[in-house]
């Protein structure tokens, strides 16, 4: 067990690559701190996460686009557990629309969700971190914010912002011992790619040189890798996970 007794939070964990996330963490024995914003959906996770053999997770809804539950959370991570080993900065909003059809309130949305939210929740934990001079963040980007499309200008702007952070963050953080490294899913077949119209997700599987979507479960096994001490001497890393898909 990888993560036994690694008290470890993972927002997004309500479904796709959360929900796997939070499952191998379990499934390594972690003491998860589940985040989306309905809390029955948590609670089922939280079932998954027993089931695979890990302790029983604490489920916290919030709802990232507003950030005034962070500081809460976080108070509440160390009152239960007094400590904190790892991050997963994983909830995120896809935007999909060309440059000239942005409305200023979708910039605000995205940027709340997928910018503001994960450095605020990297600003806390890295505190927490600190005490123990230990931890390791993983925060999930995307391929789009590495080479970027058309109609992605937006969302390729937010993952390219975590993808900057993760960078900086890395470098202030190596001389507290806390590893802070990004990971670059491609196209994983989840609901937000589900969602696409059926020629648009016919046309990214055919731009895939392994000729599928990535699973999920592949991606989460990527990030508990991260999050454990067999990746010890790993920071400041953007991993791709796409299956050598060309954008
Ligand atoms: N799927 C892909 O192909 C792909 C590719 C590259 C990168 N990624 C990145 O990987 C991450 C996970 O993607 P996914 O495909 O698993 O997405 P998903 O299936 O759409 O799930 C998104 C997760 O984020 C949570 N979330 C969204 N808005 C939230 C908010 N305001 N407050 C709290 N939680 C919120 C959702 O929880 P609730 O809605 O239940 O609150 C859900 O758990 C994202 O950062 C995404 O950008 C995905």
């Amino acid at each position: 067990m990888s993560l036994k007794d690694q008290v470890v939070v993972v927002t997004g964990a309500s479904r796709g690559i959360g929900r796997a996330i939070a499952r191998h963490c379990a499934g390594q024995g972690a003491q998860l701190i589940l985040i989306a914003r309905d809390a029955d959906t948590l609670q089922d996770v939280a079932h998954q996460c027993v089931a695979e053999g890990g302790p029983e997770p604490h489920c916290a809804a919030l709802d990232l686009s507003q950030d005034d539950g962070i500081p809460a959370l976080f108070q509440d991570v160390f009152a239960r557990y007094r400590r904190l080993d790892g991050l997963v900065n994983n909830a995120g909003i896809l935007h999909e629309g060309v440059l000239g059809m942005i409305r200023s309130e979708d910039i605000d949305r995205v940027l709340s969700v997928n910018v503001k939210a994960p450095l605020m929740l990297m600003q806390y934990a890295a505190r927490l971190m600190m005490r123990n001079n230990r931890g390791s963040i993983v925060n999930l980007v995307s391929i789009m914010g590495v080479q970027g499309a058309a109609g992605l200008t937006l969302y390729s702007a937010s993952k390219a912002a975590m993808i900057g952070a993760t960078l900086s963050a890395s470098k202030e953080l190596a001389p507290r011992g806390i590893r802070v490294n990004a990971v670059s899913p491609g196209f994983i077949d989840t609901d937000m790619t589900r969602e696409m119209p059926a020629a648009a997700h016919a046309a990214r599987v055919a731009s895939i040189g392994l000729g599928r979507a990535g699973t999920p479960e592949e991606v989460a096994q990527l990030v508990v890798f991260l999050l454990g001490d067999a990746s010890a001497y790993v920071s400041g890393q953007v991993v791709g996970i796409d299956g050598r898909m060309v954008v």
